[in-house]
């Protein structure tokens, strides 16, 4: 009888197939699924992991997050921002190509590579700017191995330039020619979707009236301006047939004009949403002010209703983290000022226990967790059934859950260096992350530690030649 390298027993597995959990085995062989069925015998294997009372769910992806290395490793780096992803279930990250320099050349690809080295504790995936200034770069990026293109709809502030040199578009003409380069890449556009003139206009506005309080923030930026962003990009995405990826959409307005768009039978756009969406309203902006400061901002009881909604028909198809840390003094630039305040918050470490009590409270279904937080990232960006499937030939990559756990958030306890701005600090939740399994081996295992710097490896993106 073969020896599989890792047995996990037990468990309530995933089937995407069926759309529920069950009693089932897997086996694991040098990194893949070797099977996956009802339990029979006992294998012989290196290694048996007892999931009793666990449910098992491919291992969790996050299409959006912001490790800031290299070159704002205040904030974060590869091994604190990979790991708090594998003490979230996250066995994959796309990290966004907005460190310091911006990723919008093929040789920046391979830098950022090698500076990554071998921090890495769970699988990586790494995005290319698209901008007017790299217009000739982007398909040699998506060559050198990018697994996806990211453009800002919107300036970013003076002090954040460097950030974001060569990333961020501000009118039509210049997005449909970026837009039409990526397309021939075959991978997929992501759009920070937020007006740029109108939000100018408004806040100068803000400004000119004096306003510094926390709520300007959401007033310089109202629900319109993300939807006139989001329709200007489905409509593009119409006219170029480009596969357009709307990242973290936060109002119903969005939310109506993405379900118009998916009526179209060759519609190619997709979108996403982040747990701060689905948890605060603006009235957070009053409690924490700054460190409640993200883009778009916090909306309405209503706009998280109808993201809710969305997501249970599939208007919105995923839901990741857009983790943005930034440090707790730069957090109280923001104190008599927000808009001294960067924007962002971190998330990667949290999303699946706030996913799974939103499933508890009735809000999604449970089954439908693993595909919005996996499986469908992982077909949007090409790379299903390698990633994001419990199947024989996968990527061994998977979350062990306790759903029955009931704890408390603790920032301190998570491994972001901007835990101290963590929003979600003291918040009780539901299921609690077990054992993530990356490719066959443990990365994390609560109680225990992480497995190994390093184990992360490189996803290159499916590029056309
Ligand atoms: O709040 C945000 N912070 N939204 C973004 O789009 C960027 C991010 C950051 O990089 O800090
Ligand atoms: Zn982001």
């Amino acid at each position: 009888m073969a020896t599989f390298d890792l047995v996990i027993r037990g468990g309530k597995v995933y089937s995407a197939a069926e759309g529920t959990f069950s009693e089932k085995q897997i086996c694991i062989s040098e990194g893949k699924i070797a099977s996956i069925e009802r339990p029979s015998g006992r294998p012989t294997a290196s290694r048996t992991l007892d999931a009793e009372g666990m449910l098992v769910l491919p291992g969790l992806i996050d299409s959006h997050v912001h490790f800031r290395d290299p070159g704002l490793t205040h904030k974060e780096d590869f091994e604190t921002g990979t790991k708090g992803a594998a003490a979230g279930g996250v066995s994959l990250v796309f990290d966004m190509p907005t460190t310091v320099p911006v990723v919008t050349n093929a040789s920046l690809f391979r830098e950022k590579l090698e500076t990554i080295g071998g921090k890495a504790v769970v699988d990586f995936a790494l995005f290319g700017a698209a901008a007017i200034s790299n217009l000739e770069e982007i398909h040699k990026l998506a060559r050198a191995g990018a697994v996806a293109f990211k453009t800002y709809t919107v300036s970013p502030p003076k002090e954040r330039l460097k950030e974001y040199e060569g990333s961020f578009i501000t009118n039509s003409g210049e997005l449909l020619q970026v837009m039409e380069r990526v397309s021939k890449t075959g991978l997929v556009h992501c759009i920070h979707a937020e007006d740029d003139s109108t939000i100018g206009c408004l806040t100068d506005r803000m400004k000119f009236e004096g306003r510094k309080d926390p709520l300007a923030h959401y007033d310089s930026r109202p629900n319109f301006t993300e939807a006139q962003a989001v329709f200007d990009a489905i409509t593009l995405s119409g006219a170029t047939g480009a596969r357009v990826h709307i990242v973290h959409v936060s109002t119903a307005e969005a939310a109506t004009l993405l379900r118009q768009a998916k009526l179209g039978k060759s519609s190619q756009v997709s979108a996403e949403t982040c747990p701060h969406y689905l948890y605060f309203t603006k009235e957070i902006l009053q409690r924490k002010g700054p460190y409640a400061k993200y883009n778009p901002p916090a909306r309405n009881q209503e706009d998280m209703q109808a993201l809710i909604a969305a997501i249970n028909d599939g208007s919105i198809d995923v839901v990741v983290t857009d983790h943005a840390p930034h440090s707790k003094e730069e957090k109280e630039k923001g104190a008599e000022d927000i808009f001294r305040a960067p924007p962002g918050t971190p998330g990667v470490e949290t999303r699946l226990p706030l996913l799974l009590t939103m499933s508890y409270k009735g809000l999604i279904p449970l089954e439908s967790i693993p595909r919005i937080s996996s499986e469908s990232v992982a077909r949007i960006f090409n790379l299903y059934p390698r990633k994001g499937a419990l199947s024989v030939g996968s990527d061994a990559d998977l979350a062990i859950v306790d759903y029955g756990k009931i704890w408390q958030i603790k920032a301190e306890k998570l491994q972001t260096k901007a835990w101290e701005t963590v929003l979600f600090d003291g918040m009780e939740v539901r299921g609690r992350v077990r054992q993530t399994i990356v490719r066959g081996n443990i990365v994390y295992e609560d109680e225990v530690g992480f497995g190994k710097m390093g184990t992360g490896e490189l996803i290159r993106g499916e590029a056309k030649p």
